[in-house]
């Protein structure tokens, strides 16, 4: 049995058979039958449903200097900006009348964010909301402050592990980071009943097979309830200005290789293969993915959480997002719903 083959059967996978995969890329058929699995096991879980998360970037401010990130503390051009928890709970409010069950809360690695803060925060929005899933997305933190967001009503958590090859973190991220940090506090999260969800960015700059093989190894023994991945995108105010944007081809691909990797897993069209591809999002869920993330965050702020360069849907309403998604959506065959959009068989 080739690789392909022992990915559609379930079997485990070892990094020769990500090897043999990812080196099969080109070939029109394979990737044919690679994608028409992955969509019949997506619709075997999830049907035609598609699940949104009402994403609310609540801060741009950032401790961490990520070397691809356009809202990394070292960027001296970045307009800095916060919600209070006012602004907050507005976001919340329109999401809510617009028909959005989860809520992300996503920010930069923001001191200012203190665990009370935070507890604050959480606490109102799942009072006000309590039918409502909260996602946070807010970084490595201790074990200990992520108990008690979880106890405080936190129901999932989203952090990228961003590469699985040591020496790959070690070319995107500065040398305060660690891999080995990134991996605990996934498990944490796990092991502290969270959904969560980990991915990595597809072409970030130094990513070769051998990496994406550590990633989809990696993501094959975590077992996230949720994979988050997109195109890398070059953002003007970085040192990886001038490298070239990931594959929308290989992220559609990827995107298959996990829904079958994982198969219940939640996986969004990110905003980032929209912004390479104006069908990206549609192709994406031609590919396996059954989320998609529209932005609720104020759209004053908006062009502020300027992770790479081009970002799409920074000047419209909410709502705007919203309609237009729903309607993207029914064109390809799939619909929009509006429920929580937990893991399937989700305690
Ligand atoms: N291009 C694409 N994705 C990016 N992210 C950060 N910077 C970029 C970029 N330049 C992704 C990271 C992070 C997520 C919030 O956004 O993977 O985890
Ligand atoms: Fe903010 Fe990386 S620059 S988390």
């Amino acid at each position: 049995m080739n690789a392909v083959e022992k990915l559609i059967d379930g079997q485990l996978m070892k990094k020769g058979d990500f090897l043999e995969i990812l080196a099969d890329f080109g070939d029109e058929r394979t990737m044919e039958r690679l994608t028409r699995e992955a969509v019949r096991v997506r619709k075997k879980h999830y049907g035609i449903k598609v699940f949104t998360r009402g994403l609310i970037e609540f801060t741009n401010y950032c401790k961490n200097n990520c070397y691809y990130c356009g809202i990394r503390g070292g960027n001296p051009h970045a307009v800095r900006y916060r919600l209070t928890k006012e602004e907050i709970l507005e976001c919340c409010e329109e999401g809510w009348r617009l028909g959005f069950r989860t809520f992300v809360l996503q920010g930069g690695e923001d001191p200012f964010y203190t665990d009370e803060r935070m507890l604050e925060i959480i606490r109102e929005i799942k009072g006000q909301y309590p039918d409502c899933a909260l996602t946070l997305s807010v970084g490595e933190k201790s074990r200990e402050s992520y108990r008690l967001f979880r106890e405080s009503g936190a129901d999932r958590y989203l952090l990228r592990h961003e590469t699985a090859d040591e020496a790959h973190y070690g070319k995107l991220h500065p040398q305060t980071m660690s891999l080995k940090h990134r991996k605990q506090c996934l498990y944490d999260l796990k092991s502290l009943g969270y959904q969560v969800g980990a991915g990595m960015m597809v072409g970030s700059p130094g990513q070769t097979m051998e990496t994406l093989a550590e990633d989809l190894l990696f993501l094959q023994e975590l077992k996230p309830h949720m994979v988050g991945i997109g195109p890398f995108i070059p953002h003007h105010d970085t040192c990886f200005a001038k490298e070239p944007a990931g594959s929308v081809e290989q992220t559609l691909h990827l995107l298959s290789v996990i829904r079958l990797l994982l198969p219940r897993v939640l996986l969004p069209a990110t905003t980032a293969l929209g912004t390479l591809d104006p069908f990206g999002r549609e192709k994406g869920l031609a590919a396996g993915a059954n989320v998609v993330m529209p932005n609720l965050s104020p759209v004053r702020n908006r062009k502020d959480y300027e992770l790479y360069d081009n970002k799409i849907c920074t000047g419209e309403e909410s709502a705007q997002c919203r309609e237009c998604l729903e309607s993207r959506i029914a064109a390809v065959g799939y619909e929009m719903v509006s429920e929580r959009g937990d893991f399937l068989n989700w305690k």
